[in-house]
């Protein structure tokens, strides 16, 4: 193994340095560690981190020396929680178009409160979230999703048809896609999304993924919206936490190659730092 060392920079403007204690990969890892997706030189790896602040930039406001992420919470369970709940927040907003206000008024009716969502892909870790956060804001179904369809059957495009189109409207107008795969995901979106849906696909879109011989084939152009855009406020993260609509996962540490296999309903985590 290569180790490489890089200098610590001074901390200037509002930026904060962070020694990071907990980490958690995402699929971003993976496919920067398979194929480079968005890796520039000189490249840093790990999109999801907890730890101590240890030197904070001239003009920041809220941290100091010692502080640590969402008091209350241990760094271990918080790691589960971070980048997966703001991609589900901006999907939300940003892409499907819905308001978030913060702090949610009391008795808040959301617009189109009786409209069908579909989320592709819900026992991952954004579609959870995903569906944590439309049950915050009064979307349907008190205890979550209110039906679920197995997409591994064959028929699970004529299943969902069946179920819920009525008349020519689009029988989801509401479409979250938490896989991004052509072949396991976007092919059956395209026959269930009809005039009027609106669709938030999560990048990349994977055309082929990687082989022990072959590179993977990845889109960053879904045709769609982007779910990095902009508009989440952090502070509403440790409120959702406390009032119990979502739940800091605690599982072992595993390596990348458990990830590659594939996860299901669990969030890998591991330790950065004994210190
Ligand atoms: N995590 C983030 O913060 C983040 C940020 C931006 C974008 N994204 C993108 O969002 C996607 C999901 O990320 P994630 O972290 O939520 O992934 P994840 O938790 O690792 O997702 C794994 C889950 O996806 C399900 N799944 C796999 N293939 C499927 C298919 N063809 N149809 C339906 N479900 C399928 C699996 O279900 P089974 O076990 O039943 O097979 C498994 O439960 C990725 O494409 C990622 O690149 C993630």
């Amino acid at each position: 193994m290569r180790s490489i060392n890089t200098p610590t920079i001074s901390q200037e403007y509002d930026e904060i340095l962070i020694h990071v204690k907990w980490t958690a990969p995402t699929p971003l890892d993976l496919h920067q560690a398979d194929g480079g997706l968005l890796v520039e030189p000189p490249h840093r790896t790990g999109s999801t981190s907890a730890g101590i602040v240890v030197e904070v930039g001239p003009d920041v406001k809220h941290f100091s020396f010692g502080d640590r992420i969402l008091d209350g919470f241990s760094l271990e369970q918080v790691v589960t929680l971070l980048e997966n709940l703001v991609t589900a927040f901006n999907t939300i907003s940003a892409d499907l178009g819905l308001p978030t206000p913060w702090p949610k008024p009391e008795g808040y009716v959301p617009p189109r409160a009786k409209g069908k969502v579909l989320i592709w892909g819900a026992s991952s870790s954004v579609g959870q979230l995903t569906i944590a956060v439309l049950k915050l804001y009064g979307y349907r179904h008190s205890k979550g999703a209110e039906e679920v369809f197995d997409y591994r059957s064959p028929s699970v495009v004529d299943d969902f048809l069946k179920t819920y189109q009525e008349g020519d409207a689009s029988a989801f107008p509401l479409i979250v896609d938490c896989v991004g795969s052509q072949a396991g995901s976007v092919d059956a979106l395209f026959k269930v999304a009809q005039s009027g849906a609106t669709i938030a696909i999560m990048l990349p879109v994977i055309f082929m993924h990687a082989t022990e011989e072959e590179a993977p084939e990845y889109s960053m152009d879904a045709n769609t919206s982007a779910p990095w855009a902009g508009g989440v406020s952090l502070e509403i993260i440790p409120s959702l936490i406390a009032d119990g609509y979502v739940t800091p996962d605690r599982f072992p540490t595993k390596a990348l190659d458990s990830f590659w296999k594939g996860m299901s309903g669990k969030k890998l985590i591991w330790r950065a730092s004994e210190e």
